[in-house]
């Protein structure tokens, strides 16, 4: 049996960051369909096996699937209620799942895209997850790079990008760093002065430099700026997937692309680890069970408790 059914959980609620009481772990990636909704899920799994309490919350509007990973039939309340004030809280929202301490916010079922949600909307949810009695909140995002999905992402403890060993799979997922990276030094009250060039260097060409030069060229200008810069680069770590490796060759892009991120970006990009290509993903997720609950036994099992518990780590 995996250890993730043996963990002690006494030891790892004590690594939680003692300022807050829940840590938010956001799941995205720039392209559909490469897994972030089966890694979320089965993540989500992991963590609730350990003892924690975990909420997972689909936040893919308009495109909501979490529910299925889940094995939940879809649930009657969703975000869409939150939005448009039918519930009030969002601890009125939580579906239970077959797995005790966990469960699922489910996202709307209804025309509302993530794009079109309004940013004090935005502000409602995410101000709003203190209410949650949880040690975990798992975002499952939707595709693509709208402002908001950046957001989510952004606002997150821990941001997993998920990509598949393939490259267009990997070149949407560098782009998604580039809009995540682009956003969020844009946010910083600090930098508002050096935002133009800011949009220069990461709108650039490559002829033209990489955005890793950032740092100097801030620093040319404003010292301080330069310092302050460099910190929030630093504090950007996500963290990456890869799914459905079938081969040594497949595993090893995640090694090029933490080199190529640092090099490029000059960001520090944590490989947390690979999933197998696995026929039992597909035959759960038609069965609408859990996948790690209808195959406890698949390889998958070993590649999940062994990223669960260096993204613990790396908390
Ligand atoms: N490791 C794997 N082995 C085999 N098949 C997989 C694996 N991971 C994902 N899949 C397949 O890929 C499909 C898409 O997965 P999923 O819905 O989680 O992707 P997604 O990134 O959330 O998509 P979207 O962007 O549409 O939300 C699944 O239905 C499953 O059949
Ligand atoms: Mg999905």
């Amino acid at each position: 049996m995996s250890p993730i059914f043996n963990h002690n959980n006494s030891t790892g609620l004590s690594v939680l960051g003692e300022m807050r009481k829940y840590k938010v772990w956001a799941v995205g990636g720039g392209k559909g369909g490469v897994g972030k909704s089966l890694i979320s899920a089965n993540i989500s799994i992991c963590l609730a096996l350990m003892g924690y309490k975990v909420v997972a919350i689909d936040l893919d509007l308009g495109g909501a699937n979490l529910h299925t990973c889940l094995g939940v039939s879809i649930p009657e309340k969703t975000l869409s209620d939150f939005l448009s004030k039918k519930v009030t809280s969002l601890s009125d929202l939580l579906t239970p799942t077959p797995v005790q301490n966990l469960s699922l916010i489910s996202g709307a079922q209804d025309n509302i895209g993530i794009a079109n949600i309004k940013h004090m909307q935005k502000g409602k949810i995410l101000s709003r997850l203190s209410e949650l009695d949880a040690d975990f909140v798992l975002f499952d995002l939707g595709a693509g790079t709208s402002f908001n999905t950046l957001d989510f992402f952004i606002s997150a403890d821990k941001g997993i990008l998920v990509a598949l060993p393939e490259p267009t799979s990997i070149e949407n997922t560098y782009r998604f760093i580039k809009s995540v990276y682009h956003r969020k030094l844009k946010s910083v009250e600090e930098l508002l002065e050096v935002g133009p060039i800011i949009d220069q260097t990461l709108n650039a060409k490559m002829s033209q430099g990489a955005p890793v030069d950032i740092i100097s060229k801030v620093s040319a200008i404003d010292q301080a700026m330069g310092a302050r810069l460099k910190r929030e680069i630093d504090g950007f770590r996500p963290n990456l997937i890869i799914n459905q490796v079938r081969t040594q060759t497949d595993i090893d892009i995640g090694f090029s692309m933490k080199i190529i991120t640092k090099k490029y970006f000059g960001i520090d990009l944590d490989y947390a680890g690979y999933f197998d290509y696995d026929a039992t993903v597909w035959q759960s997720i038609k069965r609408r069970r859990p996948l790690l609950l209808e195959f406890p036994n698949s390889e998958l099992v070993n590649n999940f408790d062994h990223i669960v518990h260096r993204l613990l780590e790396t908390s």
